[in-house]
């Protein structure tokens, strides 16, 4: 048994976040997570709402409440779809926590005492009516390149360049409208990577990042290579950790709080923190992320965008504290997921979002086609006609059709009770032979985080089931053989029961609909050995059994329609 933390990049509080950002992140790690518990190693899953910075007080002034109230709303709903997609959070925290405050400002502290923080004067954009600085976000004007009238200080949206607020024309605050905007002096801290470059390389280097999927090593070597930048880790916004008083008077009297990209990761600690405040009794943080090198094994799951953060920033952060927090040891990063060959787009609410889709259909449908469409090696794409068709073939057809074909059929021939029948022959044998291969594979993709092969082996784990059922076609059996087709039904529920179990970090509703039809003492979903899968007697003749609802409802012609057109999915939509 070996202790694994397991954390998914934090989802940024602004909105509901789309089918993209679940596949990229948070349903992986959930997958992977049950996959360990079942296996019965001691896991900590820990995810929170990313909640600081200057989208957030944004999209707070634009649905009319204070910041807070804004995220603490936006906390509960983003949690109860997380809920309702079944992903096992041991802790779901939030980054504005008090936890999350003190151990960013104390990060902050030792980086200052190693010599890692610096404070620069730097000339900033300050509203005389709004009596602030204004980030680069919050001034808006005309753009000098395209004429754009709302473009803002760091991006034109209209024609995407880049910019530096002092180029827009008629520059003005977007909090208060005013255009009394003057250029002046103030001191921000700098984390000066540029200094633990070498370190950052040096760790890199010796701690199997080699093993990571090319997408996320190469990313880090490419910041690498290009070196780090030392960079403004403080911010001019009023929601943030604070800049600790202790350490730096001025810039705390003047109200700066930290960088979002410098307390988010760190919330993955304060999260921790949070759980272990929540049972204090019983749950111990530290042991997780203090002088953990050798016991536990750390997991980050994460879309391509995040990978440099993670990779590079995060861990020079660590190493400059000279404390030994935990580092990641293998970073999964994953490609994007598009929407018809387009992007997903939360601002232009483009494609499917986790809300809606719940509405629709059950998690599970979900749950099953992104993993098994997981952009790992590369981009992948969304279409309806995808969707349905995996739906229907892999869920409804091979998986489901097999559950309920073989249950309701020994009902209405043998009973309640799984039937006795014959001794196992040639057949069963081989079945056997052939389940402990297919999970030897399932398994050894599962512990390579090769999602797209699992749920490929996963497939042909179902198949194999409906084979040997047409094989031996109980349905005919029963008129000449009814002790034959006792031992067909009898190992068919077998395999209902293997199924229950290794298909529940892919479909976890459903298979406990399939473990819970039967009525087997003491039963859990621990997982099986290559033995107990070959031999197919985990539920003996005798054990009552139900039938449970049909397991997957196809989706129809006329269904698809019309998800087509509420969410504009079409071809000439990409
Ligand atoms: O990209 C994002 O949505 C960020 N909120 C991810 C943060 S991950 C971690 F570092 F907090
Ligand atoms: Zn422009």
């Amino acid at each position: 048994m070996a202790r694994h933390l397991i954390t998914s990049a934090l989802p940024y509080i602004n909105g509901i976040k789309h089918l993209g950002n679940m596949v990229g992140s948070m349903l992986p790690a959930d997958v992977y997570a049950r996959y360990l518990r079942q296996r019965g190693h001691d896991v900590l899953y820990i995810c929170a709402t990313d909640e600081h910075g200057t989208p957030a007080e944004l999209a707070a002034k634009e649905a009319g409440l204070p910041v807070d109230t804004f995220c603490a709303q936006q906390h509960d709903a983003q949690k109860a779809i997380y809920d309702g997609f079944e992903l096992s959070f041991d802790y779901f925290g939030r980054s504005s926590s008090a936890e999350n405050r003190d151990i960013t400002q104390h990060f902050a502290r030792r980086l200052k005492e190693n010599g890692f923080i610096e404070e620069r004067a730097i000339r900033q954009v300050y509203s005389l009516d709004d009596e602030r600085f204004l980030p680069d976000r919050y001034i808006v004007g005309t753009c000098p390149h395209c004429g754009y009238d709302k473009a803002r200080g760091d991006q034109c949206e209209n024609c995407t360049r880049v910019l530096d607020p002092t180029d827009l024309i008629d520059a003005r605050s977007a909090i208060s409208g005013s255009s009394r905007l003057e250029v002046r002096e103030t001191k921000h801290l700098f984390l000066l990577q540029s200094k633990l470059q070498p370190e950052v390389e040096g760790w890199l280097d010796s701690n199997g990042s080699k093993e990571w999927p090319t997408l996320a090593s190469s990313i880090a070597h490419k910041w690498l290579t290009e070196g780090l930048q030392d960079r403004a880790i403080t911010r001019d916004l009023e929601w943030g950790v604070p800049v600790p008083a202790d350490s730096w008077p001025e810039l705390a009297a003047e109200g700066k709080v930290f960088y979002v990209w410098f307390d988010a990761p760190i919330e993955y600690i304060g999260a921790t923190k949070e759980w272990a405040d929540a049972d204090p009794e019983n749950r111990d943080w530290k042991s997780w992320w203090y002088e953990a090198d050798r016991t536990v094994r750390y997991t980050e799951f994460m879309a391509k965008d995040n990978v440099p953060f993670h990779t590079v920033m995060f861990p020079a952060t660590q190493l400059g504290t000279r404390e030994p927090w935990k580092k990641v040891d293998y970073v999964k990063a994953f490609n994007w997921l598009n929407y018809y060959g387009g992007k997903f787009s939360t601002s232009q609410r483009r494609g499917v979002f986790t809300d809606a889709a719940l509405e629709l259909l059950p998690a599970d449908y979900w749950r099953y086609f992104l993993m098994a469409n997981a952009p790992e090696s590369d981009d992948t794409s969304f279409t309806w006609e995808l969707f349905t068709s995996s739906v229907n073939k892999d869920l409804a057809d091979t998986l489901g059709n097999f559950v309920n074909r073989v249950l309701s059929f020994s009902r209405k021939r043998f009973g309640d009770e799984v039937p006795a029948g014959r001794e196992a022959g040639e057949a069963e044998a081989k079945l056997g032979e052939q389940i402990a291969e297919l999970l030897a594979e399932y398994e050894s993709h599962l512990e390579a985080m090769q999602f797209r092969k699992a749920a490929q082996a996963l497939r042909a784990l179902w198949s194999a089931g409906n084979s040997y059922l047409e094989e031996k076609a109980p349905w005919l059996e029963i008129k000449t053989n009814q002790e034959g087709a006792a031992l067909t039904l009898r190992t068919a529920m077998n395999l209902i029961r293997l199924y229950s179990v290794i298909s529940e970090p892919f479909i976890p509703a459903s298979a406990r609909a399939m473990r819970e039809a039967f009525d087997l003492p003491g039963d859990d979903a621990r997982w099986v050995t290559a033995d107990q899968a070959r031999a197919l007697d985990a539920v003996p003749a005798g054990t009552p059994f139900t039938v449970p609802p049909v397991l997957f409802a196809k989706i129809t012609e006329e269904d698809l329609e019309s998800y087509r057109e509420r969410f504009g999915g079409s071809e000439e939509n990409a």
